[in-house]
C-alpha cells in the first residue's frame, strides 16, 4: 500500500544531498558530532539498565551500597551525557550555519555573473526569497532537524534492541502498534510538505506586492491607490494564511493521531506488563526498564514524525537552491580568449547585426544594422522610442548574444573575447542611472575602487558633476540610493558619466536620459560631452539636438534598421525621417514648448 509512498518520500530526501556535498569541508566538525551523537543516544539508551539494578537490586534486596554505587555511575553517566550534549548541540548548530552561508555564497556567486535575460524569466524578488528562506530553513534542518532525526533514529533502533532483549513477549505490542504509528506519518506527512511548498509561494508573493508598493509609494499615493493596494494585500495575506492553516490542521491532526496510538501502546503494555509482574513471571526492574525504553521508542518516532516534514520542506528548498546553483551561462566564455589589448583606441564594427529578445523570439528589434565606430570618433545614435537604441549598448556589452551578424572591437568577435576585457574597455551610462545604497563616493568609484583623489576630481570636473556635489553639504560623503538623499535625472546621469569615464575607457556608451532635463544639467552635459570628445570614442543615444550638433556622424534608427547615416545638415535635407524627428523631437526638446 504505501510502497508508492515510500519510494516517493525516500526519492524526495534524495534532493537533500547536494546541500549534504556542502558538508564536505566541514568533515572534521561533522565526525565529532557524529560521535557525540553516538555518545549520547548510548549514554541515554543505557539509562534504562541502571534503572534496572537499581529497582531490582538496590531497592528490592535493600543493599545500600549497591544502590551509593549504581548512583554515583549514574551520576557520572549524567555528566558525560551533558558534556556530550553541549558537544553536539554547538558543533551541530555550528555546521549548519555554516552550511547555509557556504550555500548562500555560492548561490550569490554564481548568479551575479549570470546573463541578464536570466533574471527577465525569474523574478529577483523570487530569487531573493530563495537565497533568504531557502536557506533559513536548510539551517536549521541541518542544524537542528537534521540532528533530531538521526539522534532519534539511533534511539529508536537501540531502544527496540533492549526492548528485544529486555522482554521480547511485551515487544510484540510494540511491534504492532509501530505501522499505526508510521503509516499516518507517511500520508499526512506528504500532504504537509505540498502545503508548505505552496505556503511559502504564497509568502513570497505577499513578500513581492508589499515591496512593490512601498518601494512606488508616490506612484500609489498619487493615484489614491491605498485602499485598492490594502485590498490586493488583504487578499494575498489572506491566502497564505489560509494555506498555513491548512498545514497546522494537517500537522496537529498528525501529532495528535501518533500520541493517541502510543500512549494506547503503553497502556496495554503496561496492563499485560503488570500482570506478569504480579504473577512473577518478571521483576519490577524489568518492566520499568522496559517501559523506560518504550518511552525512548516512542519518543524517538514522534520526534522523527515531527522533523520529518521539515526535512521534506528542505528537500524542496534545496531542489530550488541546486536549479538556481546548476542555471547555466547563456553566455558562455570562449575556451581560448582573444585578447584585447589593454590600452589605445578601439574600433567599434557592427555587421549586419540583428537580433530579437528571447522572451520575444518573433520580432526583430534589430535587423541588418551595420556601423563602425573609429578611435577617437563620436557618433550620435537617434530614433523613435522603441526603434532599438538601448538594445544595440546592451548587445554592444554582450548583456544578450546577437541572433546574427557580429560585433567586433579591433577585429575581434565579442564571442571571442573574456566578457570583463570588453567590459572593461567600455564605458556606460545608463538611459535612467541607478545609484546604489552608500555615499556618493562609492557609487562614483564603482567601476575603479582604487581610484586616486585627483582621478576622482578630474572624473567629477568632466562631468560637470563637481559643483552640485560640493554644494551638497556632506559633499561626496553625502548617502544617495535607497533610504538616501534624492538627486535629479540630471544630476543622477552626470554622476553616472563620471562613473564611467573613471574607468577610463577607450569608448563610451552614452544613453542620454529621455526625461527633459533642466537647461543648467542640459548645458552641463553638453559642455562635458566636448571635454571628453577626442579622449575616448563616444557613442551617444541622443534626444537633443544639441548633442546631435556636437557627433562627427548621426545614424538614424527606424524599428531595428539602419535608415540614414551622415551629418546633421546632410540628413535634414536628404531624409524625410530624419527631418521631421530632428523637428519634432530633438528641437522640441532643446527649445521650451511654444
Ligand atoms: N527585456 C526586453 N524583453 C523584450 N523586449 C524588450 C526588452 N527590452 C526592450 N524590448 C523591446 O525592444 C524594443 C526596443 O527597445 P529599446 O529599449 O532598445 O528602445 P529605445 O530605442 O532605447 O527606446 P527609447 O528611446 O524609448 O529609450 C521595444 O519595442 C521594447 O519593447
Ligand atoms: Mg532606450
Amino acid at each position: 500500500m504505501d510502497d508508492g509512498y515510500n519510494r516517493e518520500a525516500s526519492r524526495e530526501l534524495t534532493k537533500l544531498l547536494p546541500a549534504i556535498l556542502f558538508l564536505r569541508p566541514y568533515l572534521k566538525q561533522v565526525a565529532f558530532a557524529g560521535v557525540a551523537l553516538v555518545a549520547t543516544a548510548a549514554i541515554t539508551l543505557s539509562i534504562g539498565q541502571g534503572l534496572r539494578l537499581v529497582i531490582d537490586q538496590g531497592l528490592s534486596e535493600e543493599s545500600g551500597a549497591l544502590l551509593e554505587r549504581t548512583i554515583i555511575i549514574f551520576a557520572l553517566l549524567v555528566v558525560c551525557l551533558t558534556v556530550g550534549t553541549m558537544l553536539r548541540f554547538y558543533l551541530v548548530s555550528w555546521i549548519g550555519e555554516r552550511v547555509s552561508a557556504d550555500i548562500r555564497l555560492a548561490v550569490f556567486k554564481h548568479l551575479i555573473r549570470l546573463h541578464p535575460a536570466f533574471f527577465e524569466e525569474n523574478r529577483p524578488t523570487e530569487i531573493q526569497s530563495r537565497i533568504t528562506t531557502d536557506t533559513t530553513l536548510l539551517q536549521t534542518v541541518i542544524g537542528s532537524s537534521a540532528s533530531i532525526a538521526l539522534r532519534n533514529a539511533l534511539m529508536f533502533i537501540g531502544g527496540v534492541v533492549l526492548l528485544v532483549l529486555t522482554n521480547p513477549k511485551l515487544t510484540l505490542v510494540v511491534l504492532v502498534s509501530a505501522p499505526l504509528v508510521i503509516a499516518p506519518i507517511l500520508f499526512l506527512g506528504r500532504r504537509v510538505r505540498r502545503l508548505s511548498r505552496s505556503s511559502q509561494d504564497r509568502l513570497a508573493d505577499v513578500g513581492t506586492h508589499a515591496g512593490e508598493s512601498l518601494r512606488h509609494v508616490k506612484i500609489v499615493q498619487s493615484f489614491n491607490h491605498e485602499a485598492r493596494d490594502e485590498f490586493e494585500f488583504t487578499d494575498r495575506v489572506g491566502a497564505a494564511f489560509g494555506v498555513a492553516v491548512s498545514r497546522i490542521r494537517q500537522r496537529t491532526f498528525l501529532i495528535a493521531l501518533v500520541m493517541l496510538v502510543v500512549m494506547a501502546a503503553i497502556g496495554v503494555m503496561l496492563w499485560i506488563g503488570g500482570q506478569d509482574v504480579i504473577a512473577g513471571r518478571t521483576s519490577a526492574g524489568e518492566l520499568a526498564a522496559f517501559i523506560f525504553y518504550a518511552f525512548i521508542v516512542a519518543g524517538a518516532l514522534g520526534a522523527i514524525s515531527e522533523v520529518y516534514s521539515d526535512l521534506q520542506r528542505a528537500a524542496g528548498a534545496t531542489e530550488r537552491l541546486v536549479e538556481l546553483l546548476g542555471a547555466a551561462d547563456g553566455l558562455p566564455e570562449p575556451a581560448k580568449p582573444a585578447e584585447l589589448s589593454k590600452s589605445g583606441g578601439l574600433t567599434l564594427s557592427v555587421r549586419d547585426l540583428s537580433f530579437a529578445y528571447p522572451s520575444r523570439p518573433e520580432v526583430l528589434v534589430l535587423n541588418g544594422v551595420s556601423f563602425q565606430v573609429r578611435p577617437g570618433e563620436m557618433v550620435a545614435l537617434v530614433g523613435p522610442s522603441g526603434a532599438g537604441k538601448s538594445t544595440l549598448f546592451d548587445l554592444i556589452q554582450r548583456f544578450y548574444d546577437p541572433s546574427g551578424g557580429a560585433i567586433s572591437l579591433n577585429e575581434c568577435g565579442l564571442r571571442t573575447l573574456r566578457r570583463s576585457d570588453v567590459r572593461e574597455r567600455i564605458g556606460f551610462v545608463p538611459q535612467d542611472p541607478v545609484l546604489f545604497s552608500g555615499a556618493l563616493r562609492s557609487n562614483v568609484l564603482y567601476g575603479n575602487p582604487g581610484a586616486t583623489a585627483e582621478q576622482l576630481d578630474n572624473a567629477l570636473r568632466l562631468a560637470h558633476a563637481e559643483t552640485f556635489v560640493h554644494a551638497l553639504p556632506k559633499g561626496l560623503e553625502t548617502l544617495v540610493g535607497e533610504g538616501g538623499v534624492g538627486l535629479s535625472g540630471g544630476q543622477k546621469q552626470r554622476l553616472a558619466i563620471a562613473r564611467a569615464l573613471l574607468t577610463d575607457p577607450a569608448l563610451l556608451l552614452l544613453d542620454e536620459a529621455t526625461s527633459a532635463l533642466d537647461a543648467e544639467s542640459e548645458h552641463a552635459i553638453r559642455r562635458s560631452i566636448n571635454e571628453i570628445k577626442g579622449r575616448c570614442s563616444i557613442l551617444v543615444i541622443a534626444h537633443r539636438l544639441s548633442t546631435v550638433r556636437q557627433a562627427d556622424r548621426i545614424l538614424v534608427l527606424d524599428s531595428g534598421v539602419l535608415v540614414a547615416e551622415g551629418g546633421h545638415d546632410a540628413l535634414i535635407r536628404s531624409n524625410d525621417l530624419y527631418a521631421r524627428f530632428s523637428r519634432l523631437q530633438l528641437e522640441g526638446r532643446t527649445l521650451p514648448a511654444a
